[in-house]
């Protein structure tokens, strides 16, 4: 069993998600938003998100990992499971636990574009901001957190701690 420091508690984090809800309802209306989370990690917060928010908003989700991108992030995704659906013309925002290195989400921001969005956007959980490789920001940022490895909310260590209902660091 692995020693884990509380960093938030569970109901720190469900406050928190209430106001990033909050924030995209006040931007997007009434206008229906499509909320693709990114498997697995978006997982719990996309749930939680999705029924915070106002605006109405469908879900779906795709599989993505990223290599061999480097300072210049010219890297590519490989997509292992696609959404089911379009996306021309829907508000989209690309739902994701963590933004690290920001490869992931720029290269999926890239392809998605390519299938004419309205509009698209990103929410994540959690931010690294001082590991950032990828010329790119989260529109909408649950917390910024130093350069630690951190559990719960659907981020693991190698699959474990997802369902930990509070966010955690992994005590070397
Ligand atoms: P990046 O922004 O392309 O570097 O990738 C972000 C992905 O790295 C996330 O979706 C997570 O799967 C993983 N990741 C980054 N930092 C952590 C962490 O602290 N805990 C668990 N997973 C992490
Ligand atoms: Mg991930």
């Amino acid at each position: 069993m692995d020693k884990i420091d509380l960093l938030f508690t569970e109901e720190e984090v469900r406050a928190r998600i209430k106001e990033v809800a909050k924030e995209i309802s006040d931007k997007y209306k009434d206008e229906n938003v499509v909320l693709i989370g990114i498997l697995k990690g978006a997982v719990y917060f996309l749930t939680a998100l999705s029924m915070d928010m106002a605006t109405p908003n469908e879900i779906t989700f795709m599989a993505a990992s990223s290599y061999g991108a480097g300072t210049h992030s010219s890297g590519n995704v490989i997509v292992k499971i696609d959404i089911d659906r379009e996306i021309a013309g829907e508000h989209v925002i690309i739902v994701e636990d963590i933004i690290d290195t920001g490869n992931t989400l720029k290269l999926l921001i890239e392809m998605l574009k390519h299938r004419k969005p309205a509009s698209i956007e990103t929410a994540v959980l959690l931010d690294k901001p001082s590991r950032r490789i990828a010329d790119i920001e989260a529109d909408y940022a649950g917390y910024k957190i130093p350069d630690k490895f951190v559990v719960g909310w659907g981020l693991d260590y190698n699959q474990k701690y997802r369902d930990l209902p509070y966010i955690g660091v992994i005590k070397e």
